[in-house]
């Protein structure tokens, strides 16, 4: 079948807003496909190569950012604070891994959110479901939830803007590694996460030193002074990616490329075999991603790779496992042995977030540190069964200090989660909720590195 940018418009799709003014869409897309791309396709090819070193074991995947970004949180501080928290995250891991770590946010660009419901009802009365800041706004009146072409346009500004603070910080001064100190937020200090991390910058600065006397120097030896930072986002809306779907002129290939991100994902929600999400993704050259939570049955996922990967390219697929604590024993395993017995190469990761929400007894969705964490090691203990490899890890998460998320070793409780309760979506991981996660994510790792004790012997 021919794949144009356009084609998924010929099959069934899921989750789309339902705007009243079709000429105003229509007028807002053409706008968008005149606006120059965010990113390069050189940039995703780049990000796919390192993606083909976590498939083959020789890397690891570090995604990680908001659920939903939002207009009322853009800033300057915001950006920076959750970039810090990244980079800490990844120096915490590449000591665990003794691999490289490719680091992708869940930014510039993560607008759009898809519900269980397309409707919500508040004392009898029935609006739209908010579906993040690019469709519609979170307050429910009549004039907030009806869907708002306009949107798509401050997504681009917004993510332009993010992106390009991002390609400041990560190749402009504060992801050199000697500022390593400079990266705990205010907030974390004093925690025990932050004295963990403390020790590691400590032999990080002995290690420079080192190489400093030998003449290796930040001057003199780019990865110590810069670092390599993708975007990516759930691909909800295709008609905004379709807009930004570009041809590479650089290349021979001359292949399609969504320039809206580095790397963008299908959602559980959206991942139909012949629906329009998976064939506007098929068509693109971009790395991409694909949720599996515990409905996917494993023929079809076999089935799904190869529409999305039929020449089997390492580094193409990223398949973000989200089953819950509670299913990922039991439903990891099938999937891994499927995939594996396909002879697919793909990079798992694991997404502890999206199965473990639940509802505290005050009303506020929220996720259990414990649960997080119970997710990932099980992940872990899966790979360990069908030996297979635990590529990455993906977590809703923010560099400020929230209280969204309950538990961990700075214990936000049920009654504090009303504190500094911000998200326009799931609730995320704080600071330092990420960073004890990042830990517990290295010790996994490096008790595999060192061929140690296998999970279930360790706890
Ligand atoms: C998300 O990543 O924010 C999301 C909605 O995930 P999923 O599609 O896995 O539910
Ligand atoms: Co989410």
């Amino acid at each position: 079948m021919t794949w144009q940018p356009n084609s998924w418009r010929d099959f069934p799709i899921k989750q789309v807003p339902d705007y009243p003014d079709a000429d105003k869409l229509a007028r807002v897309e053409q706008r968008l496909a005149e606006q120059p791309p965010l990113v390069f396709a050189g940039e995703a090819q780049n990000l796919q190569r390192q993606l083909g070193e976590v498939a083959q074991g020789r890397a690891f995947l570090l995604q990680g950012g908001d659920c939903a970004e939002s207009f009322a949180e853009f800033s300057a501080n915001n950006i920076r604070d959750s970039f810090k928290v990244l980079l800490q995250m990844a120096v915490v891991l590449t000591f665990g891994a003794s691999l490289p770590i490719v680091k992708v946010g869940r930014v510039a660009g993560q607008f759009a959110k898809p519900r269980s419901a397309p409707t919500e009802v508040i004392d009898g009365v029935e609006l739209p479901s908010y579906r993040g800041d690019m469709i519609n706004a979170m307050g429910f009146t009549e004039d907030e939830r009806v869907p708002d072409p306009k949107r798509l346009l401050r997504v681009y500004e917004q993510s332009a803007a993010t992106l390009n603070l991002l390609r400041a910080f990560a190749q402009g001064g504060l992801a050199d590694l000697t500022k390593v100190h400079s990266w705990n937020n205010d907030f974390l200090k004093g925690t025990a996460e932050a004295e963990r991390f403390e020790e590691l910058a400590s032999r990080i600065d002995e290690s420079l030193s080192f190489m400093r006397a030998c003449g290796i120097t930040p001057e003199t030896a780019r990865p110590l002074a810069e670092t390599d930072f993708y975007t990516s986002h759930e691909a909800l809306l295709l008609n905004y990616e379709e807009a930004l779907t570009r041809r590479d002129t650089i290349t021979d290939e001359k292949d399609w490329y969504a320039t809206s991100a580095h790397m963008i994902w299908i959602g559980d929600r959206t991942r139909q075999p012949d629906g329009a999400h998976i064939e506007y993704m098929r068509g693109i050259g971009n790395p991409i991603g694909l949720k599996c939570g515990p409905s996917l049955d494993p023929d079809e996922l076999v089935r799904l790779i190869e529409t999305l990967n039929p020449d089997n390219i390492p580094g193409r697929l990223t398949l973000i496992a989200r089953m819950g604590a509670d299913k990922v024993h039991a439903g990891l395993p099938p999937l891994l042995k499927a995939v594996k017995a396909s002879g697919a190469s793909v990079v798992w990761c694991c997404d502890p977030m999206h199965g473990n929400t639940i509802k505290a007894s005050s009303g506020y969705k929220t996720r259990r540190v414990s649960d997080v964490m119970a997710e990932v090691r099980g992940f872990f203990d899966a790979h360990d069964e069908v030996g297979t490899y635990p590529g990455g890890v993906h977590f809703e998460m923010t560099g400020r200090n929230v209280t969204e998320c309950v538990g961990g070793v700075v214990d936000v409780t049920e009654a504090s989660l009303g504190d500094r309760y911000h998200t326009h979506c799931d609730p995320r991981l704080n600071g330092a909720q990420a960073l004890e996660l990042a830990f517990l994510t290295a010790d996994l790792l490096k008790q595999r590195r060192d061929g140690g004790i296998g999970l279930s012997e360790a706890v």
